[in-house]
């Protein structure tokens, strides 16, 4: 099939203002954007800029917006978006060039939550493992998958408004230790989600959830911190 690709371009070394290029090239169904994305910058444009690692949605490394939704580029395939195709950087974070943005906010926040085990108390004498039921393990699961690609935190209101706000990426981090029955770091973590750039500025768009490629109850996750904070119970 012919496909029309329409790519958000920009250089800051040359171009004033950003700018749409736009391709048309034979593929399959089966292509993944990622796929066309790779074949314009080997064949036609070799400074087309864009973050890509693993190509197999385990990275989390190129999130963009794909016809106005954030998407990985390696998991998206031409059949299930037609064959006309936009692509954009997504959105809150400084555009660097064409879709490669600037994730330092993101990340900075994401440190703010403490994201790894905290536990000073010392390992039983026998030297086994800190024990944990199947259900306890289950507490968190969920949030245990997140691959920090972003496409949570870029497609929120508060987070467009401002980059301080932790954001939903950084409160899943938080979920996951908090939830974790082997971690001591929960108390020191609500008061980092409790602080007025935290759980205060989630107002349940409901975005981060439908935009999670790992199908993350993002939104519930965050609404079990906010109830935390009320009932101070950890259940
Ligand atoms: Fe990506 Fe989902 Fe993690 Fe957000 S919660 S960073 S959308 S994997
Ligand atoms: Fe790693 Fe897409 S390239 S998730």
């Amino acid at each position: 099939m012919e496909v029309t690709l329409k790519v958000f371009r920009y250089n800051p070394e040359v171009d004033k203002k950003w700018h749409y290029d736009t391709y048309t090239l034979e593929a399959d169904p089966t292509d993944r954007v990622l796929d066309l994305l790779e074949r314009i910058k080997g064949e036609t444009d070799g400074a087309l800029t864009f973050r890509r690692s693993c190509a197999h949605g385990v990275c989390g490394s190129d999130a963009m917006r794909i016809n106005g939704v954030n998407r990985l580029a390696c998991k998206t395939l031409v059949k299930d978006i037609g064959n006309k195709i936009t692509v954009d950087p997504i959105l809150g974070l400084r555009v660097i060039k064409d879709m490669l943005v600037d994730m330092t906010p993101f990340f900075d926040n994401y440190k703010r939550v403490l994201p790894y085990f905290i536990n000073n108390t010392p390992t039983p004498a026998d030297g086994k493992e800190r024990h944990q039921t199947p259900e306890q393990r289950a507490r968190f699961d969920d949030t245990t998958k997140c691959i920090l690609c972003a496409c949570c935190t870029t497609s929120c209101p508060s987070f467009w408004a401002s980059d301080q706000y932790l954001g939903p990426a950084a409160l899943v981090a938080a979920h996951r230790f908090i939830f974790d029955s082997r971690d001591e770091g929960a108390a020191e973590r609500l008061e980092v989600v409790s602080e007025t750039d935290g759980l205060a500025r989630c107002h349940t768009a409901y975005n981060c959830t439908i935009a999670c490629p790992r199908e993350i109850q993002v939104t519930k996750a965050i609404g079990e911190l906010k109830m935390l904070t009320v009932t101070g119970k950890l259940e």
